[in-house]
């Protein structure tokens, strides 16, 4: 891989920092937002009668603040390091990078206030804001995507590494896919409504070719470009195999974009439609497997690593659940399984097993990896990233195992007949067998949390030494420079 021959102090690390940081904030925000929504649907007492707070307002607000807010934040960061240290060139246009970090949280911020003040749009799952602030998302992305491409050209060295293929597709696709996701018609200038440009069944494609590229640019191919650069510099190793690589971003471009029909099986999509998604929903495996395997073998020679490196120890695991999670996809695809599982909690088991253990684990590593070289430090304690990798893996194999549990269960008992041909169970019957589940998956996701808040206090306390040492180093030239001059 390319080295640093550019001087650290060239490169715009400052914006790298701050997007960073954010990450970190909103993902407390978006997690606990996820315990508390968990706690919600085991304990409904719990939304106390208040409008702002309930299941239905929350929701979106910790969907869109872990998926934007702690993701987005942490592909902001990712990506401007990575582009600016592997094409050893500082970012195009600072101004740029900015109005990119202030345009972000200032919609992560009104978003949460619009959701729990009940403006959303509703029919648009993980598109829900209104359409003033789609319009300064697209001004964020248009900025995000200029100063990357930018960068990209004026970089000194004549290779793009792959894992900036990664994230300038991620870009690319979700500027495409935000755009013709929210066309519509606004109610009113001052009126947060708006009307969808389409009708129907028309509309559901829409939204689930959306939906289902938000998983694939935004919480994979993005995340990808995350591990392609990450992964063999934590390993000290190259990346397995290049070419591996190159065929595994193509294919995967390629085939995502047809498999959102897979979310609507058994609907008034027509049958070839959603036929043809679970197709490309199963080749999309070899892709998914090839990836996970180059990183995975990135390790091969330096397999002691996961003895003594727990931050290799999230990025492998997070590779496994990559793995774990496409496998299920694919199976989840079949319209025979989707019967089952569609409208039951084992689609947010399989959520949650990318989310939690794809998207999240490979986010720590790396943030592991990248922060206390920003701040030109060590780690403040190795120990607590060990106590941190084992809360959030106890958390996510508590929180999937007891969605499979309760999905599976609620699916085979809501298709359940006795012998008149009646249905077996009630509907209420399935809501207090899922009880037990849901209070385990809440655990799990309070495990999850401490992780991170773990996490925080080590980057506070790296970020604090490296402040201290920094001041001291300043204290000891000064100091020499006054004896230098006999003062
Ligand atoms: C502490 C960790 C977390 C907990 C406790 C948690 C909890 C929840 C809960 C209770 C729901 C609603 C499920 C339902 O409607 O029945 C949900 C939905 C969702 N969460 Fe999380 N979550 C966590 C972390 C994350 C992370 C890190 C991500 C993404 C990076 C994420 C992405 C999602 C998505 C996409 C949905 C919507 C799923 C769907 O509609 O099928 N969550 N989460
Ligand atoms: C080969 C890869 C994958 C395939 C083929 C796949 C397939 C599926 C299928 C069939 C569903 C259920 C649709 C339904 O019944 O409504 C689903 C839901 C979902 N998957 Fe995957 N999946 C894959 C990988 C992933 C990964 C890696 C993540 C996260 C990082 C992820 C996130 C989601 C989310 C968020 C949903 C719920 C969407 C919603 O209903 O709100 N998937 N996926």
């Amino acid at each position: 891989m390319v080295q640093g021959a550019v001087a650290n102090t060239q490169y715009n690390y400052e914006i790298v920092k701050k997007f960073a940081i954010m990450s970190l904030v909103w993902g407390v925000f978006g997690m606990s937002g996820g315990v508390y929504i968990a706690a919600e649907l085991a304990f409904p007492f719990l939304n106390f009668d208040i409008a702002q707070i309930t299941f239905g307002r929350l929701r979106p607000v910790h969907t869109s603040l872990v998926i934007f807010g702690f993701g987005g934040n942490a592909l902001f960061a990712t990506s401007y390091y990575v582009v600016q240290r592997t094409c050893q060139t500082p970012l195009a246009s600072n101004w740029m990078a900015g109005l990119t970090f202030w345009g972000w949280q200032a919609v992560l911020f009104l978003g949460v206030l619009s959701y729990m003040n009940g403006i959303v749009d509703s029919s648009k799952e993980y598109a829900e804001f209104p359409w003033y602030l789609d319009i300064l998302i697209a001004i964020v992305w248009i900025a995000y995507f200029a100063v990357f491409l930018l960068t990209l050209l004026r970089r000194s060295q004549p290779h793009i590494y792959v894992a900036n293929w990664f994230y300038l597709a991620f870009i690319l696709a979700t500027a495409i896919l935000h755009i013709f996701r929210n066309l519509s018609v606004p109610v009113g200038l001052f009126h947060p409504d708006s009307y969808s440009v389409y009708a129907g069944v028309q509309d559901a494609m829409v939204q689930w070719w959306y939906g289902h590229n938000s998983v694939g640019f935004f919480l994979t191919a993005a995340f990808l470009g995350m591990m392609y650069y990450f992964v063999p510099k934590q390993a000290g190793r190259p990346i397995y195999s290049y070419r591996l690589s190159i065929i595994h971003f193509w294919a995967l471009s390629f085939m995502y974009m047809w498999v959102g029909g897979h979310h609507l099986h058994w609907t008034a999509l027509p049958d070839w439609a959603s036929s043809l998604a679970a197709a490309f929903s199963i080749m999309l495996l070899m892709p998914s497997w090839g990836g996970m395997i180059n990183g995975i073998m990135t390790l091969s020679g330096a397999w002691d690593k996961l003895r003594t490196d727990p931050i290799m120890l999230f990025m492998i695991t997070a590779l496994s659940f990559y793995g774990m999670s496409t496998f299920e996809g694919p199976m989840m695809s079949l319209k025979s399984v989707n019967a089952l599982s569609h409208y039951t909690d084992w689609t947010i088991g399989h959520v949650h097993s990318g989310a939690l253990g794809w998207v999240a684990m490979i986010t720590f590593g790396s943030l592991y990896h990248m922060m206390p070289r920003l701040w030109e430090t060590r780690l403040y304690s190795t120990k607590l990233v060990y106590v941190h990798f084992w809360l959030a893996t106890i958390g996510i194999v508590l929180y999937i195992s007891a969605m499979w549990v309760s999905g599976i269960g609620q699916g085979l008992m809501l298709r359940a007949f006795d012998q008149y041909g009646n249905l077996a169970y009630t509907f209420i019957e399935t809501v207090s067998f899922m009880h037990l589940p849901l209070v385990v998956r809440m655990v799990g996701g309070m495990l999850f949390v401490s992780g991170l808040l773990l996490m925080c206090f080590n980057i506070y306390m790296t970020i604090r030494h490296a402040k201290h040492e920094q001041k001291a180093i300043e204290e000891a030239q000064l100091a020499a420079k006054l004896a230098r001059a006999g003062v």
